[in-house]
C-alpha cells in the first residue's frame, strides 16, 4: 500500500445510509466530467464470477443493493445490454424519495432512463420496461436492425436510437447519443459481454466494483468478456467502503 492509497471506510456499527452513499458517490461535475461521465457498477465473487446460476443475486448483499439503488438514484441513464434485460427481469426504475431533492437539484427527472443495448430487437416490448416506465425508455441499436421490431419497440413507447452502421451499437457512438439527448449522468449495470466492449472502446470512465466474500468455482462469466485489449488498461483506485464483509471499490481510468 503507498500512502496515495485511501484506507477502507470500514462499517461496523450501523449500515451506510443513502445519503452517505450518495455523497460518496457523486458523479464528478464540470472540467472533470468532460461532458458525459459512464460509470459501471459490477459485482464479482473472490474467485471472479458475474453472476450464479444465471444471476448476480446470490453473490450480492443487502449493502449491495443500497449501493446499486444509490447509483441509479444519481444517474441520468443506466444502460444495460439486452440478455441482462432478459435473465434478470428488468423492470423501470423508480422513484425514490430519498434521491428526489439531489435529482431536482440537479435538473434531473424523477428517475434515471433504462436504456437496452440490443442488435437483435429480440426483446418483449409488452413487458412494463417498455410500456410503463416514468420516463421512456431507450433501445440502443445498429442500422442493420429490422424496421418491423423497431416498429414494435416504439409502439410500445420505446425510443429507438440507431448507434451504429452495422448490427451493433458502437459504444462511443451510444455514450455520444446519449449525451446529445442530456443523459450525461451514465451507469452500465453490464452484463459481462456488453461492459466488455465498452472497456475496450475506452469510454468506460469508472468502475464501481463490489468483492463479495464468496466463491462459486465453476466456469461462470467474469464481469467483462470478449477479445483481450493488447495492454490492460490501468485504473485508479478512487475509493473502498466496507460493509458486512464486502467491499465496495470505485476506480477511475488513468
Ligand atoms: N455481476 C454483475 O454485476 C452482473 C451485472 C449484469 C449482468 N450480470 C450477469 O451477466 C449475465 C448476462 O450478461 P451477458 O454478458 O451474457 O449479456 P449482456 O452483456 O447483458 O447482453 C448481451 C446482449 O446485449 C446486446 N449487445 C451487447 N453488445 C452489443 C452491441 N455492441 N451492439 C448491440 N447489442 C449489443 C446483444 O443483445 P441481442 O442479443 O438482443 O442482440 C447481446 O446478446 C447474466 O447472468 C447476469 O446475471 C452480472
Amino acid at each position: 500500500m503507498t500512502d496515495q492509497t485511501p484506507p477502507a471506510d470500514v462499517r461496523e456499527d450501523r449500515e451506510w445510509s443513502l445519503d452517505e452513499l450518495a455523497d460518496a458517490y457523486a458523479y464528478p461535475t464540470g472540467e472533470e466530467r468532460k461532458g458525459a461521465w459512464l460509470r459501471a457498477n459490477m459485482v464479482s465473487s473472490l474467485d471472479g464470477a458475474a453472476q450464479h446460476d444465471g444471476r448476480s443475486q446470490p453473490i450480492s448483499s443487502d449493502a449491495d443493493m443500497r449501493i446499486f439503488g444509490t447509483l441509479r438514484g444519481l444517474a441520468d441513464a443506466v444502460v444495460v445490454g439486452a440478455e441482462t434485460v432478459r435473465l434478470e427481469g428488468y423492470r423501470p426504475a423508480r422513484a425514490r424519495a430519498a434521491f428526489a431533492d439531489r435529482r431536482a437539484a440537479a435538473g434531473q427527472g424523477r428517475a434515471p432512463a433504462i436504456v437496452v443495448v440490443s442488435a437483435s430487437l429480440g426483446l418483449d416490448f409488452s413487458l412494463p420496461l417498455f410500456t410503463e416506465p416514468l420516463v421512456p425508455t431507450l433501445v440502443l441499436t445498429g442500422a442493420a436492425a429490422s424496421p418491423d421490431r423497431i416498429r414494435d419497440a416504439e409502439r410500445a413507447g420505446a425510443e429507438v436510437v440507431v448507434a451504429g452502421d452495422g448490427p451493433g451499437v458502437e459504444p462511443a457512438r451510444a455514450v455520444r447519443a446519449l449525451a446529445e439527448r442530456g443523459l450525461v449522468r451514465l451507469l452500465t449495470e453490464g452484463g459481462p459481454r456488453m461492459l466488455g466492449q465498452f472497456a475496450a472502446a475506452g469510454v468506460l470512465d469508472e468502475l464501481c466494483l463490489t468483492v463479495s466474500p464468496t466463491m462459486t468455482v465453476g466456469d461462470a462469466q467474469r464481469i467483462a468478456g470478449g477479445p483481450a485489449l493488447p495492454d490492460p488498461a490501468r485504473f485508479a483506485l478512487a475509493s473502498v467502503l466496507e460493509e458486512a464483509g464486502f467491499l465496495f471499490t470505485r476506480y477511475r481510468k488513468v
